[in-house]
């Protein structure tokens, strides 16, 4: 397994919770590092000597149940420290013999004040003196497991933390790993530092030359193609991989002509000739507007995009010989996500332009160097590899472009508009030093004309849509509080420069129960 390559690692155990990947992250944002397994892949781990800490998830699993997810007894008579989040908690209450119950009157969904009963290693600089904490729990432990104490608890449920000093094995009910806990970082500081007596020794920029040597000794004088967007995560893939093989990498952009203003002919130059990279460009455009033509079924849209996409990057990477592999630039979240808590694989894995439909078409081994970081670990790798700032922090861009930016019917019109609206927005967020406080901004084409009044003439035109949004990982989002100047400021300037445009809104929605993107 993946993590047999470090000395040092923390184990999750993912039963299931929305949040495990939240877990890996602050593990690893402390400077060690973390993989999440599945329950059943326990078993396939022989040797556990490289393994500081575990940690069990929340999930949606009950022990109430005759049935439910559980970890072979063993890996609590390892000498390795425990920490059970959640349903974690109250699996190793359970098994210590503890008492479990659901009920209403113990339940805690969102926010809880936890207070202090004794001290424990792992609540070190953490009460102040209550503390607010995110909850999600049915079930509470209602007993202590035998050689346990309570160190913590909250209005509805007595047993909130709990420990067994002796045996290094702590619980806590609430979530520390999400942001709605104050001092959720302290639990995992004290747990990582203070228990498993852990150093901080991960970074990411560290592991730049392992990959690099990873790629060599599986590629050897093979040839790799990529699909680069232009995106973090291909120009990260892409330059890596050069590093390794040089010229047996050959990138090929395909110009969908729904990308931002100039972006793609920028990126283009970069990748040629400052990287240096054998990049093939394609101008698809036609092709892509043609397909498009009256179709605005947001599903339809996608699709139609998608399959061109994988249709044009076949036929042109045929006009190479004797190509092995296809990189991609999957994510470790790509992975987590991938993986069912019982170890089935499911489909959800998302790839970048749907590439992910080409390797069983084409006879191609995939190779995916950064499926063991999460996004912001693949910004920090760019920039250790030369990536220019620009693309390295660029925010996130759907496969298919301004298609589901532009709501309804696609014309090379629309296009144009909406081109010229988004960079203005961008420009201005980059002036007034928004852009790198915002995860994702971005401006949309609504299929509404309205009235409106320039000088003396009457105006019937598009309405412009601006998104900004503030989130960790895209699962969840929060609209961006923008001062009222600046929204004065910015629908000024759209809709003075831009014709077509005579009217701006700004979305106000947050991700549940909107989405980021509109289509
Ligand atoms: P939603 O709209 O689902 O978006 O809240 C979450 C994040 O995913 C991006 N997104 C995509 N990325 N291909 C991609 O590569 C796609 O088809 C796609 N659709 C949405 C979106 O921009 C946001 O960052």
């Amino acid at each position: 397994m993946q993590f047999q390559k470090f000395n040092e690692s923390i184990l999750i155990i993912d039963f299931g919770s929305q949040v495990t990947k939240l877990i890996a992250r602050r593990i690893r944002d402390l400077g060690v590092h973390s993989y999440v397994i599945t329950p059943s892949e326990l078993k396939k781990i022989k040797d556990y000597s490289k393994i500081k800490g575990i940690i069990l998830s929340g999930g949606p699993s009950s022990v109430t149940k005759s049935k439910y997810q559980s970890v072979p007894k063993n890996i609590f008579s390892k000498n390795i420290p425990i920490l059970g989040i959640c349903y974690g908690l109250q699996l190793i209450a359970k098994l210590y013999g503890g008492k479990i119950k659901s009920s209403n009157k113990r339940r805690e969904f969102g926010r809880a004040f936890v207070f202090k009963k004794s001290r424990s290693l792992l609540t070190k600089n953490f009460f102040s003196p209550k503390v607010a904490v995110w909850m999600s729990h049915e079930d509470a432990v209602v007993k202590l497991p035998k050689g346990f104490k309570q160190v913590a608890f909250t209005k509805n449920s007595k047993l909130t933390i709990i420990e067994n000093k002796k045996e290094k094995i702590y619980g806590v009910q609430f979530h520390p790993e999400v942001t709605h806990t104050d001092n959720g970082k302290k639990i995992f500081k004290n747990f990582l530092f203070s228990i498993c007596k852990l150093k901080k020794r991960w970074s990411i920029a560290s592991q730049k030359n392992r990959l690099i040597q990873d790629v060599k000794k599986i590629v050897k004088k093979d040839k790799v193609i990529c699909a680069l967007s232009g995106g973090v995560d291909s120009s990260v893939v892409a330059l890596l991989i050069n590093k390794a093989i040089k010229k047996n990498l050959i990138c090929i952009m395909v110009d969908t002509g729904l990308m931002r203003k100039n972006e793609f002919k920028y990126t283009y130059k970069i990748f040629k000739n400052k990287y240096k990279l054998n990049v093939r460009l394609i101008n698809a455009s036609n092709i892509f507007l043609s397909k498009l033509k009256n179709i605005s079924n947001p599903e339809k849209k996608r699709k139609i995009i998608g399959n061109l996409f994988i249709k044009i990057f076949e036929r042109e990477s045929k006009k190479f010989k004797k190509i092995k592999y296809l990189a991609q630039g999957t994510l470790y979240p790509d992975i987590i996500e991938s993986k069912s808590s019982t170890g089935s694989k499911t489909s959800k894995i998302k790839s970048h332009h749907n590439v992910g439909g080409l390797p069983k078409k084409m006879n191609l081994t995939l190779i995916e160097p950064l499926k063991e970081f999460f996004k912001d670990e693949v910004r920090i790798l760019g920039k250790t590899l030369g990536l220019e700032k620009n693309i390295c922090y660029r925010h996130p861009f759907p496969g298919p472009g301004l298609g589901i930016r532009i709501i309804g019917n696609v014309t090379r019109e629309k296009i144009k508009i909406l081109q010229e609206a988004d960079h203005i927005f961008i420009n201005e967020l980059n002036e007034n030093n928004l852009y790198h406080k915002i995860w994702q901004a971005y401006a949309a084409l609504l299929p509404v004309k309205t009235v409106g009044v320039m000088g003396d003439s009457r105006t019937y035109e598009f309405t412009c849509l601006l998104r900004a949004v503030i989130s960790e990982d895209g699962m969840t989002a929060d609209y961006f509080s923008f001062p009222k100047e600046f929204l004065d400021k910015i629908s000024n300037k759209i809709i003075n420069n831009v014709k077509g445009i005579n009217r701006v809104v700004y979305d106000i929605s947050s991700k549940p129960p909107s989405t980021i993107e509109l289509e």
